[in-house]
């Protein structure tokens, strides 16, 4: 009889047993002088081993990692489990305290950021985000001093100009209903809009321009048999349901949003977005479809970057295909997050090879790293190289995967030298499975 694997638990997607501890890391080249904060990276690691022909990526406990940064050297790597209360249990530890919402508690697995000097592990689907320390202990769930009313979102987006966070959150036993809150410079949650959409949707990400929110009504939907089954993440494309796009005032005291059709199609993240004139551009890795013959996903068709353009008279969206290649992680620099960028970053996988391309969206041209076939980047994660630096003078951080030392570095490259020498290289003391999202957290925002 054929044994079932899941292709999420061998290699580098299988998780690590330990949590370790390791100050002083080897670097090659020479980390920046100005690099001080943590590069934080979350993503799935199950603690019990999970059954192999039923284990959903999305659904494995939440491990982060961290490299910590200060005065050109690499003082520590840390990598803990989130004790959600099931991880803590398991381990044997007391249950950290905190408001849990609908019993959803989950340890968040999808992204790990800093706000208001504090950190947090965050995920979809109505967990909340559970607070870590500074050397990633968990701390408890967090609703924001009881200014959260549900659960959170894995991508929210940080407003260059103020500093507050705007998320999209989605929970299936909202119904159809997604929830719109911004938290404030403090941490506390300053503004909740509840949007009708048409369903139990995912809304797994959000755009932000300087005016609008952007709410993407896309046809993954909530699953009841799925769910009943014990999926681990009970969400399935829906062919009947509509495929739109809409647009939510950021500093309207309505819920009135102006929806865009587009072609049926799923997006897990926008690269960015932008208001320009009396238009809303939206460069987004559009998947063709997303957890239809695959319940696994992610194998639906090549993920492209594409650039939807909202005519806000006509009420009419026009897309354009800026890359065919298959991509995905985007990220810019997030000082031009809901302002026009001329740079974008993406993981991809050419011709065999693993890759992280540098997108120049003015010049429509693109640079490639080509990285190991069997390796593979993490997320690509530039850093500015001071607060008034060009868009394209600083470093893109990124995990590489080495199979021959069966270990990770974490590289650093000059922005405006991609293909070139790395501008340093972090060795690591075990290598990080393939994960989520990652981000630069420095201590001084
Ligand atoms: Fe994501």
């Amino acid at each position: 009889m054929a044994v079932v694997e899941s292709r999420y638990l061998v290699g580098n997607y299988a998780p690590v047993a330990d949590e370790v501890t390791c100050g002083d890391l080897r670097v090659s080249g020479s980390l920046p002088e100005v690099l001080c904060g943590r590069y934080l990276r979350n993503g799935p690691n199950p603690l019990v081993a999970p059954e192999p022909s039923t284990y959903h990526w999305f659904s494995g406990d939440g491990m982060v990692h961290g490299i910590r940064i200060r005065d050109g050297r690499a003082e520590w790597y840390r990598n803990r489990y989130v004790r959600s209360a099931a991880v803590a249990t398991a381990l044997g530890e007391p249950v950290r305290p905190g408001p849990v919402h609908a019993d959803m508690d989950f340890a968040a697995n999808t992204n790990v950021i800093g706000h208001a000097g504090r950190t947090f592990a965050i995920v979809e689907a109505g967990g909340r985000p559970y607070e870590l320390s500074y050397e990633l202990d968990t701390v408890g769930p967090c609703d924001f001093n009881g200014t959260l009313p549900g659960g959170y979102t894995a991508h929210p987006k940080r407003d260059p100009a103020t500093g507050e966070l705007h998320a999209m959150s989605y929970f299936w036993g909202w119904g159809n209903v997604v929830q719109y809150t911004v938290i404030d410079m403090s941490g506390l949650v300053r503004k909740v809009v509840d949007v009708e959409v048409g369903g139990a949707v995912s809304v797994h990400d959000m755009s932000l321009t300087e005016r609008y929110a952007v709410i993407y009504d896309l046809p993954v939907v909530f699953d009841v048999e799925a769910a009943m089954s014990g999926a681990g993440f009970p969400y399935r494309w829906d062919p009947d349901y509509h495929a739109r796009v809409g647009l939510l005032e950021r500093d309207g005291t309505t819920d009135e949003v102006s929806w865009f059709d587009v072609e049926p199609c799923y997006v897990f993240h926008p690269m960015n977005a932008y208001d320009d004139g009396g238009t809303v551009v939206l460069d987004v890795v559009r998947h063709p479809r997303m957890f239809d013959t695959h319940r696994f996903g992610p194998d639906e068709g090549t993920p492209t970057l594409d650039r939807w353009t909202l005519d806000l008279s006509a009420g009419k969206l026009v897309e354009e295909r800026l890359d065919d290649r298959g991509q995905e992680f985007p990220r810019v620099d997030e000082r031009l997050v809901g302002r026009q960028h001329r740079y974008g970053y993406a993981g991809a996988f050419l011709e065999n090879d693993s890759a992280l391309i540098k997108h120049d969206l003015q010049r429509r041209s693109s640079e490639v790293r080509y990285l190991r076939s069997d390796g593979g980047a993490s997320e690509a994660v530039f850093v500015p190289s001071g607060p008034d630096a060009a868009e394209d003078d600083g470093w893109v951080l990124s995990l590489v995967y080495d199979t021959d030392r069966e270990t990770s570095d974490l590289l650093v490259l000059n922005a405006a030298d991609f293909t070139g020498e790395p501008q340093a290289i972090v060795h690591l003391p075990q290598r990080v499975p393939f994960g989520f999202h990652g981000n630069w957290v420095p201590d001084s925002p």
